[in-house]
């Protein structure tokens, strides 16, 4: 009998999920994280990485913001009501009256709960409930999480093949494509038209002028319910406290849920209107039709409340906007040499690089060839020499394999910044020009078939 140890990683892949390790062992960034603070990720072997992801937009705060780990300290201190599950928790109003203050318009109800895709759930039921109608609109590319209900409102196969059928009357219409809404919208059997203000995973799509506006308005005009999913891009990431007070609309609903807590305890939360809110919760009888056991966890409600403070006192919404206009602007100097760049865009610090085919003879072979073998496979070159040569942590957006996304924290310093810019203007330029690049991608390929 082996009486070896074996460590956390082994343990992992032998009982949660191998694929995984394996896959970040193939793009060597299986890194052992030692202690993150702030931008900064620190590994056992004395590396010191920025964080240009902040875990898909979760750390606005930054890891471990020192204020919100005193605020759950203090409240496990306090041995309060954490899971009764038959009080009315006081937290739980707090928090959701400051933010239905911040999002204002209609938004007077909070829904808690424990993610972003559990928000999108009890988004579904509130819009059918409220509207007795049943089908549910969403935007090509969109994310809006991966169980049931949330899946039904994701069109690529990738995420959806092997699940069975999905929630029926859920359909698909091009993003910023008012006539597809509007003859959609006609059918009157839609409750709600469901997106992403800026759509994140997609590519960091922008919304053409007036599209949002527009599209609220021809909901209302057909009685469909206009939810935004600010799961990424609500809590300050695009400069306001919701990408909507960009666009001038007032959504029926919104999700939140990610960088809501720091980023430290599960949280979700819908805002609705109270008119949402009464067609739900309609009685006494019916006071819990919709809860889930951790809704309202006390840790969730004060990291919430703590998290809000950080945000407002330091002033990261317009220091997002400022800072992201500045990065986007340096990124388009440093990167205007470089033919495969097609575009970087964004709003706040979400922006994204948009990458594209070469029309260099030499380049596009390299290139074609690499996308046969897997779409991703050039994106994650770029995202594996960054984590290798650059020491900084990034990824390509989920549904749109030539964007990458740059998300750091909303504290994140100009310096770190510039260093961010400069390498990837490097990593650009060994892609242009360097033999290694592509042929370490050829060793990258020939691994990933043989594991
Ligand atoms: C826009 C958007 N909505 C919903 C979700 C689902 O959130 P969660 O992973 O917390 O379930 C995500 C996750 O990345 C997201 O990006």
């Amino acid at each position: 009998m082996s009486t070896a140890v074996l460590s956390g990683v082994e343990l992992y892949s032998d009982y949660v999920n191998p694929e995984w390790v394996k896959l970040l062992d193939l793009l060597d960034m299986n890194a052992s994280y030692t202690r993150c603070d702030g931008v900064e990720l620190h590994t056992t072997d004395g590396k010191c990485l920025l964080d240009f992801l902040s875990g898909y937009c979760v750390h606005n705060t930054g890891h471990n913001h020192p204020e919100i780990i005193a605020a759950l300290k203090d409240e496990l201190d306090q041995h309060g009501p954490a899971m009764l599950q038959s009080h009315v928790s006081g937290l739980a109003g707090e928090l959701a009256s400051r933010l239905c203050a911040l999002a204002g318009g209609r938004l007077q109800k909070v829904f808690f709960c424990s993610s972003g895709s559990e928000g999108v759930e009890a988004a579904i039921k509130f819009a059918r409930a409220h509207t007795r109608r049943d089908g549910i609109l969403y935007n090509d590319g969109a994310f809006h999480g991966l169980t049931c209900g949330a899946l039904s409102l994701m069109g690529s196969p990738f995420w959806r093949e092997g699940f069975g059928p999905l929630l029926p009357g859920t359909e698909a219409i091009p993003f910023n494509d008012l006539e597809t809404l509007e003859a959609k919208l006609k059918s009157r059997k839609f409750a709600a038209f469901i997106l992403e203000p800026i759509q994140s995973e997609a590519g960091i799509r922008i919304p053409a002028p007036h599209y949002l506006e527009q599209a609220a308005d021809l909901c209302r005009k057909y009685g469909t319910l206009f939810v935004l999913d600010e799961v990424q891009t609500g809590m300050y990431r695009t400069g306001k406290f919701l990408a909507a007070h960009h666009y001038n609309v007032q959504p029926d609903m919104v999700i939140l849920a990610k960088a809501l807590s720091g980023g430290l305890i599960p949280i979700g939360a819908v805002l609705v209107s109270d008119e949402i809110y009464k067609s739900t919760y309609t009685s006494l009888k019916r006071a819990i039709v919709h809860t889930s056991t951790f809704s309202e966890n006390g840790l969730a409600m004060r990291a919430g409340l703590a998290t809000l403070d950080v945000l407002e006192r330091e002033n990261l919404g317009s220091r997002a906007l400022r800072l992201g206009e500045q990065v986007r602007s340096d990124l388009r100097s440093a990167l205007s040499p470089y033919e495969m760049v097609k575009d970087v865009r964004g709003l706040g610090m979400l922006s994204g690089i948009e990458f594209q085919r070469p029309s260099q003879f030499g380049l596009r072979l390299s290139f074609e060839a690499f996308a046969r073998i897997h779409p991703a496979m050039f994106g994650q070159m770029i995202v594996m020499r960054l984590f290798q040569d650059e020491d900084l942590l990034t990824q390509i957006c989920g549904n749109n394999f030539l964007v990458l996304k740059v998300a750091p924290p909303l504290i994140v310093e100009p310096d770190q910044l510039d260093q961010f810019v400069h390498s990837v203007a490097r990593v650009t330029g060994l892609v242009h020009s360097s033999r290694a690049f592509w042929s370490d991608a050829l060793g990258l390929a020939r691994r990933a078939v043989n594991v």
